[in-house]
């Protein structure tokens, strides 16, 4: 059995680093600082991030019949992620990001969605795991019709699991009713927590859902909800190199710990160890950590708690 089956976005990333405020268009070519090719979409960062961690790794994933396909299902096997439960489209072309990374720290996203919209339930097995992971729910509308099934069956299956839906570019961020009470955990950073639910402090709102919110909030680190508990992780903050896929090491990290410990506390830590390590590194996976090296790190979060009847 795996520890983690991950379903969700895998392609590769182009970053571009030193990009201008605005790109000049005319046909001019600009030279840049630096570019990058890197594994990217948030499942296949968390399943790369979890298998350095030390987990037995699944990804469901579609790819196309490209080189851009291969270069993902190449990565992810360099990294020892069990790739039987990925398909490859006949036609659609792989999804591509191209990052463009100002000076200031700030980026754009663009992405080809590819066959990323031909992703559907239908190419989910039923791929026995103790916790299934959905990333990126709004660039994959057809898996996210069936989510909320697949996260049942696996629930009754006795598997936990969790979603971190990132970025809506529609901006319409409407989840399937009840998706997030089929969720044990849910993921979200700050600004999308605040999208979901329209709330300055999303924590409460999250968690009537029935799912224990974790939201990320970048150097400051993560607050979740549990219970009565609000519980903060934070480690000092590192200057980056690059942030992209901060997020998605998080997650990775979060799990590991989850499923290594079956503790909050624990996972938190992880968690926040894991994505400030990350962003060592141009691109989501080059400086992800071993799990020696997260645990070692994961010592120095400062964990605090606070009952949220204090709290309010
Ligand atoms: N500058 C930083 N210093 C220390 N840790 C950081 C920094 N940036 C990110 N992290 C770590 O990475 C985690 C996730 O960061 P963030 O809130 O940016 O997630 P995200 O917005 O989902 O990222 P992504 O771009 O991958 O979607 C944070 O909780 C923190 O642990
Ligand atoms: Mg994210």
């Amino acid at each position: 059995m795996l520890d983690l089956l991950v379903i969700g976005d895998a392609n590769p990333d182009v970053l571009v680093f030193g990009a201008p405020a605005t790109p000049a268009y005319g046909q001019a070519e600009t030279l840049v600082e630096r570019g990058v090719l890197a594994l990217g979409g948030s499942a296949a960062i968390v399943a790369h991030g979890a298998a350095r961690l030390g987990l037995r790794v699944g990804l469901a994933a579609m790819v196309g019949r490209d080189a851009a396909g291969d270069f993902v299902l190449d990565e992810l096997t360099s990294a020892g992620v069990d790739i039987g439960a990925c398909a490859r489209h006949p036609d659609l072309p792989t999804a591509v990001t191209v990052c463009l990374n100002r000076a200031d720290g700030d980026r754009a996203i663009l992405t080809a969605q590819g066959c990323l919209a031909a992703f559907g339930p239908e190419h989910v097995p039923a791929v026995a795991a103790r916790h299934l992971h959905a990333a990126s729910y709004f660039l994959q509308p057809r898996l996210a019709a069936g989510l909320r099934e697949i996260f049942r069956a696996a629930r009754r299956d006795g598997a936990t699991t969790s979603l971190d839906t990132n970025d809506d570019p529609a901006g319409d961020w409407t989840l399937q009713p009840d998706l997030l009470g089929q969720c044990t955990f849910v993921l979200p950073n700050q600004a999308e927590a605040r999208a979901l639910t329209g709330a300055e402090d999303p924590l409460p709102v999250l968690a009537a859902t029935g799912a224990v919110p974790v939201v990320k909030a970048g150097r400051d680190g993560c607050a979740a909800l549990h219970g009565e508990q609000r519980i903060t992780a934070w480690l000092p903050a590192v200057e980056p190199v690059d942030t992209v896929g901060a997020g998605d090491s998080f997650d990775a990290g979060f799990l590991a710990g989850w499923l290594h410990e079956r503790d909050l506390r624990a996972a938190l830590a992880l968690g926040v160890a894991a994505g400030a390590l990350s962003t060592r590194a141009a691109g989501g996976v080059a400086a992800q950590p071993s799990l020696a090296e997260a645990a070692a790190r994961a010592r120095e979060v400062e964990v605090g708690e606070i009952t949220r009847t204090q709290s309010a």
